[in-house]
């Protein structure tokens, strides 16, 4: 046993998962289509020319044409749809505090603008939430983690529609008057920064909305949509459950100079703020300065209503979440080097670091110093919603699993946020990503696995979908019950 005691007596420690990339039934008890329902898979052999899906309307229609589900592997999941019990059975053998949802707001509102709730989804999350509440395990719940419904994007284009901040906010209503009683903690967008990287994904809109050289001015026109809506969202939750506590959520990257050259220190410092404006914004309240003058530099001029400015000043959010999987390093423009890999983003390759299997650089002392970096700057409870490694996994004969890559990587991330919490942060809990084997974000595979429990299904879609657990199973279930002593 180690000496230190570094996690507070209530640390929630648990997982996170997010209906689309587990839920399946994409189509039952009348749910709607979602963005990432109609996003193709990434067959491995393509792997190296993947690019983060930015579509056009064609590309979509197409993809509404093909009634072969297993190119789509977002609409099958892992059936934890069907299977949620079973699923929460062995997070609570996990021996989780926590579990982090989402709902899939096309379950709740279908079409995104219809006039009443579809009372079969609300069923469903009544259920699912009875089922955690009934093993002690509290939900913390995204509202919207990549699942905006498909008709606000053919229908309204997305995010660029200020429309969206009241479907969205009505959404937010329903849900918290429905749960108001089963859930405390509630997460607005899913890495709401995602938007600079993921158009499509994060703003919902497509190529074709956008005419040429107007795509940054999109982006940041939806972001302030989305700010108004995670504002609504805030306001609504006090109200309704005034002892809820809601937070934003970003991508959590640190952003290091590829050198001491003041201009890639600089660079750092711009790139740093592709993480930093979204929580500025959201926990202060108002746009920094630094962005007057990245929008003059860019053209960009967000279109604001005049009560806009009171509405984010006066609905900040509680906390701050953030997943973390690697760091990045920042060079001026001019400089030459070979880059490294990451879902939404791709940095220069960091000499002084190892990487996944995916490529993407692993590093567990940053996530020290950006809790550190969030919390000097905020002073608001932090929460690492998600966090690691997606790896190839081999079943032996006997069924074992005998994953201790996984085990080192989150046993350092641990270490880590424990330092964090000694170096003075106050960091409420600890949501590793996909405890249980799920469909990816960026390629829709299986092979790319995060999961304590495996989940027998192929790139495919072929499998028994049995659950089996994988070493780091009885590993994690240790680390929860010692509080972190133990790793
Ligand atoms: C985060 C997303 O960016 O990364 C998750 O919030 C995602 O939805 C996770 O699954 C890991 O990314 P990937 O591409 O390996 O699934």
């Amino acid at each position: 046993m180690s000496e230190l005691k570094q996690f507070p007596e209530n640390f929630l420690w648990g997982g996170a998962i997010a209906a689309n990339q587990v839920e399946g039934a994409f189509d039952e008890d009348g749910k709607g289509l979602s963005i990432s329902d109609v996003v193709k898979v990434v067959r491995p052999e393509d792997r190296k020319k993947m690019k983060i899906p930015f579509p056009t309307t064609a590309e979509v229609q197409e993809a509404l044409n093909d009634t072969n589900h297993k190119n789509y592997p977002k609409r099958y999941g892992i059936d934890f749809y069907h299977r949620y019990k079973e699923d929460i059975a062995l997070f609570k053998e996990l021996g989780f505090k926590t579990l982090r949802i989402s709902i899939a707001w096309g379950r709740i509102f279908p079409n995104g603008d219809d006039a009443t709730p579809n009372e079969a989804g609300l069923k469903f999350y009544d259920n699912l939430f009875d089922e955690l509440n009934k093993h002690g395990i509290e939900p913390v719940v995204t509202l919207s983690h990549y699942e905006t419904p498909l008709n606000l994007t053919l229908t309204y284009k997305g995010w660029t529609n200020r429309k969206l901040v009241d479907f969205f906010a009505k959404y937010a209503e329903t849900v918290f008057e429905r749960y108001k009683d089963k859930v405390k903690y509630w997460i607005t967008f899913n890495e709401i920064n995602c938007i600079l990287m993921a158009p499509y994904i994060g703003g919902a809109f497509l190529r074709d909305h956008v005419a040429d050289g107007e795509l940054l001015q999109a982006q940041f026109q939806s972001a302030h949509h989305q700010f108004l809506a995670s504002a609504k969202a805030v306001e609504a939750l006090h109200r309704i459950i005034p002892d809820g506590k809601i937070g934003c959520m970003v991508v959590g990257m640190i952003n290091y100079p590829n050198s001491p050259h003041p201009d890639d220190v600089m660079t750092a410092l711009t790139d740093q703020r592709n993480t930093f404006f979204f929580t500025d914004v959201m926990t202060r309240g108002h746009y920094p300065a630094y962005m007057t003058s990245f929008f003059k530099e860019n053209g960009i001029t967000i279109q604001k209503e005049a009560e806009d400015d009171a509405i984010l000043k006066n609905n900040v959010v509680d906390y701050v979440a953030l997943s973390y999987y690697m760091s990045s390093v920042s060079a001026r423009p001019e400089t030459e080097g070979e880059k490294a890999a990451g879902n939404l983003l791709s940095s220069l390759k960091n000499p002084y670091l190892e990487a996944s299997d995916w490529g993407w650089q692993i590093d567990p002392k940053g996530l020290r110093t950006l809790l550190n970096m969030f919390y000097d700057r905020y002073e608001k409870p932090l929460f690492v919603v998600e966090n690691g490694l997606g790896a190839f996994d081999e079943v032996e004969d006997d069924g074992s699993i005998h994953d201790d890559y996984r085990i080192a990587y989150l046993r350092e991330h641990i270490k880590e946020m424990g330092k964090a919490i000694e170096d003075g942060v106050d960091l409420i809990g600890y949501t590793a990503w996909g405890p249980i084997d799920l469909i990816s974000f960026s390629t829709s595979e299986m092979s790319k696995r995060y999961g304590f429990i495996y989940v027998d299904q192929d790139d495919y879609g072929n499998g028994s979908l049995k659950r089996s657990k994988k070493d780091s199973f009885y590993w994690y279930q240790k680390v929860i019950e010692t509080n972190g002593e133990e790793l």
